[in-house]
């Protein structure tokens, strides 16, 4: 039998010069000029822009245990309508994926889903309770390869766990993912800690909770000689801090979000809870370092936090709503709009950003390769010319809670091909 053929016709590959992208099988076969289209199906490609597949560090998946916000597939679906190829599924679910039996159930149910490559993340302690090492070594050795560990939603906040967990994984070059929030300073917390805060009077988040954090554990990291990655760096002297110890030349790696690169806490003014994260939304300040800090390599990547919930834990008061928001679908025109349309990056920067030095991090293979003969077939292909409002209705996620509701934004997705096979096509779900 012979192979699908797919000729991706005059796509402007990383944002360059226009060109032809044979796929056969799996694999990029040919990328020129004029490529014969005998036997292939044509992709008119003409104004768009070819990408790696976009590989997130970050996403809750929720399954096993809260399947009514989010199952593999149905969040592995929103992947692939968003452009990723590869996500990396955090370990908050229930029960936690802190054994081998876990982590290998998730990577199972990730090969199933066919949408996307799911590589499952390790918790770091039993339960995520910060007390006890969980099984770092089984799970790395089980099916699932666990590379990367974390406790996010929760810090690890326990120095000496912290230290032997960065002892543990530097065995075999894994890297722990800290959620950076010391517990005691953001205790009843709802919101970032500031002037807006103390005109609504709710409780403070202050920008120190997280820097405190980073600062001992990049330390930590040096001491050790081990990686440590920061999840969802939020602030300015968050920044400064990476921007130090990177200077250093610690293994040290950082990401931002969608949301933290274009939100503020004036949002917060509505009391509309979709507009509650964590870490919080900050300022306009926060929000300009971080976009700069992107820009010029300080923070490696784009990672979304894609944090489904259901409506009954969003449509509520503001005290009681849970934190999170969806982000996979949204991820590329939010980057194409704060970095792209800004001038801050190029499309090349985004492929490296959100494909290449995640895929890096996560050591992940096959993905965030160049757009070359004898590579994967992952790929993405998005219409920046596109512009429109955001409609949850048509999300391919179980849950809705995005902050983007009606927001006019750029860039859609047309195409996602998974080694060579179109999750993707037209903007639709294959
Ligand atoms: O807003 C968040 N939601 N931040 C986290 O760290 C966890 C996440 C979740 O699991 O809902
Ligand atoms: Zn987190």
């Amino acid at each position: 039998m012979s192979q699908r053929k797919t000729l991706i016709r005059g796509a402007r590959v990383l944002g360059g010069e226009p060109r032809d992208v044979l796929i056969d099988g799996r694999t990029v076969a040919e990328v020129g000029a004029s490529l014969d289209a005998a036997g292939a199906d044509v992709v008119e490609a003409a104004g768009s822009v070819l990408l790696p597949g976009l590989v997130d560090l970050h996403t809750h998946l929720r399954e096993p245990g809260r399947e009514d916000s989010e199952t593999v597939l149905t969040g592995t679906r929103a992947a692939a309508q968003g452009g990723f190829t590869a996500v990396h599924a955090m370990a908050n679910t229930f029960p936690v994926a802190d054994t081998a039996g876990v982590v290998e159930q998730v990577w199972r149910l990730g090969r199933e889903s066919g949408y996307c490559d799911v590589q499952p993340v390790g918790a770091v302690t039993v339960g995520l309770e910060g007390r006890q090492l969980a099984e770092l070594g089984a799970m790395h050795e089980s099916a699932a390869g666990v590379r990367v560990f974390s406790d996010d939603g929760k810090c690890v906040d326990d120095a000496v766990i912290m230290r032997r967990a960065l002892e543990y994984v530097k065995a075999f070059d894994g890297v722990v993912a800290q959620h950076a929030q010391e517990p005691r300073l953001t205790e009843g917390a709802q919101m970032n800690e500031g002037t807006v805060s103390a005109e609504l009077g709710l409780g403070g988040w202050p920008a120190v909770a997280e820097e405190s954090i980073i600062a001992r554990d990049v330390l930590l990291a040096a001491h050790v000689g081990s990686r440590v990655h920061i999840c969802h760096v939020s602030t300015a002297g968050s920044v400064e801090i990476i921007r130090w110890a990177k200077s250093k030349g610690w293994n040290v790696t950082a990401e931002v979000t969608p949301h933290h690169l274009l939100l503020t806490d004036e949002l917060v003014r509505s009391y509309d809870p979709v507009f509650k994260v964590n870490p919080p939304l900050r300022t306009r300040e926060d929000v300009l370092a971080l976009r700069e800090a992107l820009a010029d390599g300080t923070v490696d990547c784009v990672a979304t936090d894609h944090a489904p919930h259901p409506h009954e834990d969003k449509d509520c008061e503001w005290g009681a709503a849970a934190m999170g928001m969806v982000g996979l679908e949204t991820a590329l025109s939010v980057v194409q709009e704060t970095m792209v349309d800004t001038g801050l990056l190029d499309w090349a920067g985004v492929a490296d950003r959100m494909s290449v030095r995640p895929a890096a991090i996560g050591r992940l293979d096959g993905h965030g390769r160049p757009v070359s003969p004898g590579e994967p077939a992952n790929l993405t292909l998005v219409d920046p010319a596109y512009r429109g409002p955001v409609n949850p209705a048509g999300f391919a996620s179980r849950s809705r809670n995005t902050p983007y509701e009606g927001r006019e934004l750029p860039g859609r997705v047309t195409h996602t091909f998974l080694r060579g096979q179109a999750t993707v096509s037209d903007g639709k779900l294959a």
